[in-house]
């Protein structure tokens, strides 16, 4: 609209020139006679070169219109045709000034009712014909927004709320003419609101209000108010990122809540409902609000955008609607929190006036800017706001300074207000676990200094945000209007640069990257259920499972991950091997093309259920092996557990035999050796090189071992690739069932994908599986009863160790499954699962910015006796639903395969594979465990931090 405005202004511009010489010198000492009638008041005002006004005059049809229950534009016309001549001749007697003395005329050619801006320009033009004065074009906004700097000292740039009974917007003045919409009203305007309601609630028949617009009646009949609480009313766009306004959504359901009480109370004709100061509080309230909120995006915008200085934070608050002063003071708190000065015209400026048309006259007139001498008929009314532009910019990035806005401002949900008002959202928010904290923290916040918002937990308190705090309507109680969090989540203190990583370091740090675990346990303690860490990036771990599950619940269309940055940085410069980084590293939509290819085959129950067979045969030799070899408990029982998945993985995958048990691959310079090895050296660095960078600039130590590795694997899944494809180019393999050979067969997947996820599996399916079965016969090696109870349970589903094991059994055996789910929640494969992300989201009353890489810590939380019994200890039953012990344990609180469309794509093929693995181990051995307490080593993944020495009796039975 305004930039529209600018493009005709541009036009007019060059009207002015010749002109320009003959008034150089009046130009100083000018006089400006200034017109309005865009609507229902006609104004007139002069005013001299420095803003004094020497006459003005106003008249409303205000009280006409009131008893039409309307503005009707042709009446509005009527009344401006009547009295247009007689306002601007009393403002000259006023003036006591004369045609002569007037430099120029200016008046509102947009935007406003048509009828009623025609009679202005008409009337205008005459008196530029009849007393040869130029004309200066003015937009009634742009007026409004002006006119602050009459009385103020305000330079431009400045931000301005206009806020009226026709327009509703944000914009940046830079200039006199130029403007920059930042948002504004997609429907009604807040003053058209008022006006509706007052006249629906019929507020004109209490004699006091009789005579006022709806606005003002509205805010005289809040303040009138007794219970602030009796209405809820919805505040508009809580999830639009914009800075635009909607006012619709609000009267309607003002329209409704009065209807409901009109019902109630069975009011007819004249009468009022007995809690309309009450519905009118809420709606002053809820307004005041929302337009508090989509002020500060437009703040955030600004600052994040460099837009207004330091200096220049100043916010010009206009139009009849700024009249009202609880809007005005609740904006005025904003302002002093984010550092602006507010300035609002005295209220008879706010509203529509000559004044300010005036003004704007002068202020276009001392920099000759659209100034029209000559053909003045080029000029014409722009009733109607036509493409209107509003800066798309800031709708894209309000937040990325880390502030909120956009979403509705809700107190942390656990929040005990000091003066027990209740907000408006508080009661709808479900109470978080307030014992789920080690001091037992019942959590509260307090008001310091009446603004900041303090989060307590234990003995720590943290500012989390600021509460725009103001005097009520009511007996002047201070209460808490909006809550504006800002990414103030606790967590160690963080320094430039190196953010929180200090805590990390060897000689410094308390924390150590192989013991994440252990720093992410301290981390709660003293920080809670959420805890913001900054080791380079924006970190936030979250523990507790209803927030985990918020997070998973965001609607992502490719959730994204960050890790394996080194590894997909190393897989990307060698194009000729690959495509992409991988299943692992990606994010996107390259990331979902590989994943939805691979997915059936890998995860389908039916495609799993097709090797249970084979594994079970490999798994029969490897007892036979261990019978054979009585492997003792002083070897690392690990070690076999590489070989054993190593050799089921190289069958299901690739329809490979490695025979890593034979004599000659024992060698460590044996083919199975060394894949088992380059696994490990892949894994064991992502992380550290996840959270270094010096990697970037050379090739460190780590990044070598991950590159050989890489390098050897890739070397391994080439040749069975070359040598499968030679094959089936001379005859199909009837009896092969690999995942390889349903992959060669896709559609859009080249061999450089299948090189990829080729060295994937062998990466994620070795030492995942070694390492989780390694736990699971940890915990069942000292819980003897347990191991019988699975001994029990196979026997009773009719197996042997001589019969097959088929999928149904698999399926039917409860018992196994719930042992190994009770494993992988004491020890899951990763402490979390990560999550980049993509939109900006609330937690706890917490603004988190997009970006941020959340880690959801359920390992710690799966050890907290808020969300498990009994928690360290090894009980399988929790699991059972027919089983006494049996717990409704959050779905959300272990998640060791992930969670969604980024799960362990293999979870089923693994989970089955350590099942058949546990149940023939079990059926032939009493197992013992012969070493000391099992911690963990946080790699990527989680290693047992030492042997797994194990004793294996065969059971005599
Ligand atoms: O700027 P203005 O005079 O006319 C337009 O350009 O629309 O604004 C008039 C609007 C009316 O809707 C009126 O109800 C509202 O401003 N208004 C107020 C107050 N005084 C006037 N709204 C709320 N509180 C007030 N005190
Ligand atoms: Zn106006």
């Amino acid at each position: 609209m305004i930039l529209s405005l600018l493009k005709h202004h541009k036009l007019s511009r060059n009207f002015t020139k010749p002109f320009e010489i003959s008034l150089v010198t009046s130009r100083n000492c000018a006089k400006i006679l200034g017109i309005e009638t865009s609507c229902d008041d006609t104004g007139c005002a002069i005013i001299n070169e420095k803003g004094d006004i020497l006459g003005e005059t106003l008249h409303s049809q205000n009280l006409i219109h009131l008893r039409y229950g309307g503005i009707i534009p042709d009446v509005a016309q009527d009344l401006h045709r009547k009295y247009i001549e007689p306002t601007v001749h009393k403002t000259l007697e006023l003036a006591q000034l004369n045609w002569l003395d007037i430099a120029a005329i200016a008046v509102t050619l947009e935007p406003g009712l048509p009828l009623s801006l025609a009679i202005g320009m008409k009337y205008a033009k005459h008196l530029s014909r009849k007393y040869n004065k130029p004309l200066i074009p003015v937009h009634h906004m742009e007026a409004h927004a002006l006119v602050a700097r009459m009385q103020h000292n305000i330079s431009f740039p400045y931000l301005t709320l206009l806020i009226s009974g026709g327009h509703c917007l944000l914009a940046l003045v830079q200039g006199v003419n130029k403007f920059q919409l930042l948002g504004q009203s997609i429907d009604c305007a807040p003053g058209e609101v008022f006006d509706k309601v007052a006249r629906r609630m019929k507020l004109r028949n209490i004699p006091e209000y009789s005579q006022l617009c709806g606005g003002r009646a509205v805010e005289m009949a809040a303040s009138k108010a007794t219970d602030l609480n009796l209405f809820q009313l919805p505040l508009p766009l809580v999830d639009h990122k914009d800075c635009n306004f909607s006012f619709n959504g609000l009267k309607t359901s003002v329209m409704y809540q009065l209807f409901r009480k009109e019902k109630e109370h069975s009011i007819e004709a004249d009468k009022l409902i007995p809690e309309a100061n009450d519905l009118c509080a809420a709606l002053l309230m809820t307004t005041s609000r929302h337009l508090v909120h989509r002020t500060q995006r437009a703040m955030d915008f600004c600052h994040n955008n460099n837009l207004l200085p330091d200096e220049k934070k100043q916010l010009v608050v206009s139009g009849g609607v700024a009249c009202n002063n609880y809007i005005f003071n609740t904006l005025t708190e904003l302002c002093n929190e984010f550092d602006y000065k507010i300035y609002r015209p005295e209220p008879k400026l706010c509203t529509d006036n000559g004044v300010m048309i005036a003004w704007n006259g002068l202020e276009k007139w001392q920099r000759n800017i659209d100034v029209v001498s000559k053909n003045i008929n080029s000029l014409d009314i722009k009733a109607i706001n036509v493409d209107t532009e509003v800066d798309n910019r800031a709708e894209v990035r309000v937040l990325a300074g880390g502030t909120l806005g956009s979403t509705s401002p809700t107190l942390p949900p656990d929040v005990v207000e000091p003066w027990g008002s209740s907000h408006g959202e508080l009661s709808r928010l479900p109470h978080s676990p307030g014992d789920a904290t080690p001091s037992g923290g019942y959590r509260q916040v307090s008001f310091r200094k009446s603004k900041k918002l303090y989060y307590r937990e234990g003995e720590q308190q943290f500012q989390v945000g600021v509460g725009i705090v103001h005097k009520s309507l009511v007996n002047n109680i201070v209460r808490v209007e909006s809550v504006i969090t800002k990414f103030l989540v606790p967590g160690p203190k963080s320094y430039p640069i190196i953010g929180t990583l200090y805590k990390y370091w060897q000689l410094l740090g308390d924390y150590d990257t192989e013991a994440i675990d252990k720093a992410a346990w301290l981390n709660w303690r003293k920080y809670g259920g959420l805890v913001k860490e900054e080791p380079g990036i924006r970190l936030l771990h979250v523990y507790e499972p209803q927030l985990i599950e918020s997070v998973f619940r965001q609607k992502e269309r490719y959730p994204a991950r960050r890790s394996h940055v080194a590894m997909h940085h190393y897989r990307l410069s060698k194009p000729q091997v690959y495509n992409t980084g991988g299943l692992l590293s990606t994010n996107g939509p390259d990331w979902w093309r590989i994943r939805s290819a691979f997915q059936k085959n890998f995860s389908s129950p039916q495609n799993a259920k097709q090797y249970v067979q084979e594994v079970d045969n490999i798994v029969k030799r490897f007892i036979q092996w261990i019978h054979h070899n009585k492997p003792s408990h002083h070897d690392d029982f690990l070690q076999y557990l590489n070989r054993l998945y190593l050799e089921i993985i190289g069958k299901i995958a690739f329809n490979e035999e490695f025979q890593s048990f034979s004599p000659h691959e024992q060698d460590h310079k044996s083919r199975s050796s060394k894949i088992i090895a380059a696994a490990f050296g892949s894994n064991s660095g992502i992380m550290k090189l996840d959270n270094g960078i010096m990697w970037r600039f050379l090739k460190t130590p780590l990044y070598r071992t991950l590159s050989k590795s890489q390098e050897y694997l890739e070397k391994i899944c080439m040749e069975i690739l070359l040598n499968r494809i030679t094959f089936y180019e001379k005859e199909k393999d009837e009896t092969d069932k690999s995942l390889l050979d349903s992959f060669i067969r896709l559609p859009n997947i080249d061999l450089r994908d299948l090189t990829g996820i080729m060295v994937d599996i062998l990466m994620a399916a070795i030492d995942t599986t070694s390492y989780t079965t390694s736990f699971a016969l940890y915990h069942l090696a000292r819980n003897q009863e347990c191991q019988d109870n699975i001994f029990n349970e196979v026997l009773s589903l009719h197996s042997t160790e001589e019969n097959e094991l088929t999928a149904d059994l698999l399926s039917n055996a409860v018992y196994v499954r719930s042992c190994l789910k009770e494993s992988l929640r004491l020890n899951p494969v990763s402490i979390g699962v990560g999550r980049i992300l993509q939109n900006d989201m609330i937690l706890k009353g917490f603004m988190i910015p997009k970006g941020t890489v959340v880690v959801t810590q359920n390992m710690v939380a799966s050890r907290l006796p808020q969300y498990v019994n009994d928690p360290l200890r090894f009980k399988p039953e929790r699991w059972i639903r027919d089983s006494e012990q049996f717990e409704n344990i959050h779905p959300y609180l272990s998640l060791p395969f992930g969670f969604g469309p980024r799960s362990c794509i293999a979870r089923r093929l693994a989970e089955q594979n350590m099942c058949i693995t546990l149940i023939r181990l079990i059926q032939k051995y009493k197992i013992t465990w012969m070493g000391g307490e099992l911690g963990i080593k946080t790699l990527l993944i989680n290693k047992p931090d030492q042997p797994i020495s194990l004793s294996f009796t065969p059971r005599t039975t």
